[in-house]
């Protein structure tokens, strides 16, 4: 089987960290989310990995390179512009062939990987498998209709829903697929959508098979569900200390300090992750807090936020919450109001707060 990972995309709605960096490359606890989608591939079996590109491709082809690195091999395949799922799928072809694949939305996360789902779809005879997650707003999905274990309909964000089974961005398909997407015509929003394509192959008396998953699942296109992704894998990170503590420092909990970071007179509450050559002087960092490598966190406070590499967070005199902060970002101190920090910041950005 050959894995496919959709790493296009406008990632409009992660504005502004997406205007320059690549949403797929944002990190979850100090790691690029796409990361954990070649990570999982891999695990199954996978290392023949496609990986289809937009704009921001030169970041990520420079973040993999060929692969080697996570024991895949990686064939970039360039989309012009943001057409559809379906569309990557199709622009795939060549790569592809007749294999059996699983198509993986580079910025999807599951917690229990897919190896077992995987293993079912490969030894199986269902000619697309689609994963599933209950949730408790279907109307906001791609929702699937069930009629025991065949799917009879996929609808995207339906008015009425007929069940509260949500379909993940990780699918199975085998070489039918290409057929199906061939019916298809773009969508109101001009995409060729997924969801068209399994309708068709369900049309057509295709096996589609549901599989529920049990274990949480995230799409990180917003603010709210990466940091959410974040707590999440953070609450699993086994403890490590790579770096530098003074005496003057205490660190509590699951807290990974990387390589090359040194923490001075500071509070550590973990869950937390300190990324490499990042500096935390005379500051707390509680839980849920994810600082990537070059940073600075000189006087100040942060908790529950994801912090990007060479950023400079100093002489804050309130507490830094629930904020993703991008690239090169400098905040220190200055006279100006409102006394409230709740940040969502681009990447080069600088403020000046109280
Ligand atoms: P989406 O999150 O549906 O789309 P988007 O990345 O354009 O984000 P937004 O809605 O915020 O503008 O895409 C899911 C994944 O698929 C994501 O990793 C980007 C990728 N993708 C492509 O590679 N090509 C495409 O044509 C589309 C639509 C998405």
């Amino acid at each position: 089987m050959k894995g496919l990972i959709l790493s296009g995309g406008k990632g409009t709605r992660l504005r502004p960290l997406t205007v320059t960096g690549a949403k797929q490359l944002v990190p979850v606890a100090n790691k690029p989310v796409i990361f954990y989608a070649i990570e999982d591939l891999v695990e199954a079996g996978i290392s023949e990995i496609g990986i289809v590109i937009g704009d921001t491709g030169d970041q990520v082809r420079a973040a993999i390179g060929d692969g080697s690195a996570f024991g895949a091999r990686v064939t970039y395949i360039p989309q012009d512009a943001p057409r559809g799922l379906a569309h990557g799928v199709m622009i795939s072809r060549d790569f592809l062939g007749d294999d059996r694949f699983v198509l993986f939305l580079g910025d999807n996360f599951i917690r229990d990987g897919i190896v077992p789902l995987v293993e079912e779809f490969r030894t199986g005879s269902a000619n697309c498998q689609i994963l599933l997650y209950r949730v408790s707003n279907p109307e906001a999905f791609g929702v699937a209709d069930l009629r025991g274990n065949r799917v009879v309909k996929v609808v995207e964000k339906p008015k009425i829903p007929p069940s509260d089974l949500a379909l993940i961005g990780i699918y199975m398909f085998d070489h039918h697929v290409f057929d199906a997407i061939r019916e298809i015509r773009p969508s109101a929003r001009g995409e060729l959508e997924i969801t068209d394509t399994i309708q068709v192959l369900i049309d057509q008396g295709f096996d589609v098979v549901p599989k529920v998953i049990a274990g949480w699942w995230i799409d990180t296109g917003k603010h709210a569900d990466m940091l959410e992704a974040n707590r999440l894998i953070l609450e699993t990170q086994e403890p490590a200390m790579l770096g530098r503590v003074d005496e003057g420092s205490q660190i509590y909990g699951r807290v990974v300090v990387q390589r090359g970071a040194e923490i001075r007179n500071s509070v550590i509450r973990g869950p937390a992750i300190i990324g490499e050559d990042t500096r935390i002087i005379d500051s707390y960092v509680g839980p849920f807090s994810s600082i990537y490598h070059h940073c600075l966190v000189q006087g100040s406070e942060i908790e529950h936020s994801i912090i990007l590499e060479h950023s400079q967070i100093v002489d804050v005199p309130h507490r830094i919450e629930e904020s993703l902060i991008g690239r090169y970002v400098e905040i220190s101190r200055s006279p100006i109001k409102p006394r409230a920090y709740k940040l969502w910041l681009g990447d080069f950005t600088k403020v000046g707060i109280l």
